[in-house]
C-alpha cells in the first residue's frame, strides 16, 4: 500500500494552508458582503470574529489533525470513540462537496475575465452589463467552471508535494505585492476617501445578530474552517513544527488580504460613481473599471486575473483534498481516481449554481437561487455548526494532556486556549446564531 504523504517542508504547510484560506473568500466575497452590509460595522466585526473566534478554531484543527496524522472521519472515529463523532466528521465531507460546487463557478468566471483580458475585450462602456452578460451564458459558465474543476482535480491527483505544496510557494507573495500596488492607485483615484470612511468609519446602528452571523460565517469561510480542510492539512504535517505560529500567521494573513482587497475596491467604487452593494459582480464590474484608468492597464489585468485564479484554485484544491481524504480513508493508491470521481460529481452538483444566473435566474429555494442557497447553507449554516463540534471536540474529548503537547507553548497559553475552545467559542456561535434565527422570525 502507498505510504501517507507529509509537506516537504514548514513553509510549504504555512502557505498552503495560507493559500487554502486566501481565495475567493478574501477577495471577491468580502468585498461584496460588507458592500452589502453596511461596510465598516461588518468589517470590525469580520476582524473580532477571526481573532477571537475563528483563530482558536483554526489551533483546533491544526491540533487536531497534527495529532491524529490520519483523515478527519478516521481521527473522530479513532479519538471519538463514537459512530456519532465519527458522523460528524463526515459533514466536513458534505460541505466540500456543496461549497466546492458553486465556488468552482466563481473559479469559471476569473477564468472568463483572464480570457478577456488576454485579447483586449474587457474595454467595455458598461462592466456591469458585462458581468451579466458572461454569468447569464450557459455555454460560456458551464464550460469555464469544467477546465476551473478539471484545473483543479489535476493539481489534486498529483499529491501533496508535488501538487498542492508547489502550487502555493510562489504565488502568494506576488499576490500580495500585487495587492499593495493596486490599493495605492485606487487610493490616489479622486475621491478615493469617501471609500475608506465607508470602511472604517461604524454606523452602530447597523449591528444586528444578522450582520454579525453574515461577519462569523464570513470569517470562517475565509479562514476555511468548520469543515476540516486545515484539519486535514495538518495531518500531513511532521510532529516537529509549532502550530500556534502558522495559526497566527494564517489568521493575520487572512485578515491583511481582506483589508487590502476592501481598498482596492471601495475607494474605487466611490472616486468612479459605482454602487458598493453590487453583489457578487462587485470586483468583476469595479477592476476593469480601475485598470483601465492605470498605464499598462491590460497588462496588469492580465496579470491580475492570473494570480486570482491561483488563489482560487489553492482554496478549490483544499476543498477538494477534504472529499478525497475522507473518500478515500487509507486507501491512498486511489487517489488519482478519486480525485477525478469526485471531481466530476462535484461539478454535476454545480450545474444549477453556474446556472443561476442565466435560465435558472427564476427558480428558487426558499426564495434564493440556487448559488446563493449553497453558500447560504454552508458559510451561515453548515461552517458555525462543524466550527461548534470541532472545537467541543478540542475542548472536552481531547485530554488536556493531548492538547498541551501537541500545541507545545507555556501553561496560560494552553489553558486560554483551552478555555476559548471549551466556552467563549461554542457559546458565542450559539448565540450568534440563536439571535439570527430570531431576527428572521420576528
Ligand atoms: N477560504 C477559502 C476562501 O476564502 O476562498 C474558501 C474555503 C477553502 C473554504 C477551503 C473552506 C475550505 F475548506
Amino acid at each position: 500500500m502507498a505510504p501517507r504523504e507529509q509537506w516537504a517542508s514548514k513553509l510549504g504547510f504555512i502557505l498552503a494552508a495560507a493559500g487554502s484560506a486566501i481565495g475567493l473568500g478574501a477577495i471577491w466575497k468580502f468585498p461584496y458582503m460588507a458592500g452589502t452590509n453596511g461596510g465598516s460595522v461588518f468589517v470590525l466585526l469580520f476582524i473580532i470574529s477571526t481573532i477571537a473566534i475563528g483563530l482558536p478554531i483554526l489551533l483546533a484543527e491544526f491540533i487536531i489533525g497534527r495529532m491524529g496524522q490520519a483523515d478527519a472521519v478516521t481521527i473522530f472515529e479513532r479519538f471519538g470513540k463514537s459512530k456519532w463523532w465519527k458522523g460528524i466528521a463526515w459533514l466536513g465531507f458534505a460541505f466540500g462537496f456543496i461549497v466546492l460546487s458553486f465556488y468552482s463557478v466563481v473559479g469559471g468566471w476569473i477564468l472568463s475575465y483572464l480570457v478577456r483580458a488576454f485579447t483586449g475585450k474587457l474595454a467595455v462602456q458598461d462592466h456591469g452589463e458585462l458581468f451579466a452578460s458572461i454569468t447569464s451564458n450557459p455555454v460560456e459558465v458551464l464550460f469555464a467552471q469544467f477546465v476551473f474543476m478539471f484545473l483543479t482535480v489535476w493539481i489534486v491527483q498529483g499529491g501533496i508535494k508535488g501538487g498542492i505544496e508547489r502550487a502555493s510557494k510562489w504565488m502568494m507573495p506576488l499576490l500580495f505585492v500585487f495587492f499593495i500596488l493596486l490599493a495605492i492607485r485606487s487610493l490616489t483615484l479622486d475621491g478615493a476617501m469617501e471609500g475608506v470612511r465607508f470602511l472604517f468609519v461604524p454606523d452602530w446602528s447597523l449591528l444586528t445578530g444578522s450582520t454579525f452571523l453574515l461577519a462569523l460565517g464570513q470569517a470562517f469561510f475565509s479562514l476555511s474552517v468548520g469543515v476540516t480542510a486545515m484539519m486535514t492539512y495538518a495531518s500531513y504535517l511532521s510532529k516537529e513544527e509549532k502550530l500556534g505560529q502558522s495559526a497566527i500567521s494564517v489568521s493575520i494573513l487572512n485578515i491583511v488580504i481582506s483589508i487590502l482587497a476592501g481598498l482596492v475596491i471601495f475607494p474605487a467604487v466611490f472616486a468612479l460613481g459605482g454602487s458598493p452593494a453590487e453583489g457578487p459582480g462587485l470586483i468583476f464590474v469595479i477592476l476593469p473599471a480601475i485598470f483601465e484608468q492605470m498605464p499598462f492597464g491590460t497588462f496588469f489585468m492580465v496579470l491580475f486575473f492570473i494570480l486570482m485564479l491561483f488563489a482560487t484554485l489553492t482554496s478549490a484544491i483544499a476543498l477538494l483534498e477534504i472529499v478525497i481524504s475522507t473518500g478515500i480513508r487509507t486507501r491512498y493508491d486511489r487517489r488519482r481516481r478519486a480525485s477525478w470521481v469526485f471531481g466530476s460529481m462535484i461539478f454535476i452538483i454545480g450545474l444549477p449554481s453556474a446556472l443561476s444566473f442565466g435560465i435558472l435566474e427564476d427558480f428558487s429555494i426558499f426564495g434564493n437561487s440556487f448559488f446563493d442557497f449553497a453558500d447560504i447553507i454552508t458559510s451561515r449554516i453548515g461552517m458555525p455548526i462543524g466550527a461548534l463540534f470541532i472545537s467541543l471536540f478540542a475542548g472536552f474529548i481531547l485530554t488536556n494532556a493531548q492538547t498541551s503537547k501537541e500545541l507545545a507553548v507555556p501553561k496560560p497559553i494552553h489553558a486560554l486556549w483551552k478555555f476559548l475552545v471549551r466556552f467563549l467559542v461554542p457559546i458565542a456561535i450559539v448565540v450568534i446564531f440563536a439571535a439570527w434565527i430570531f431576527e428572521s422570525i420576528f
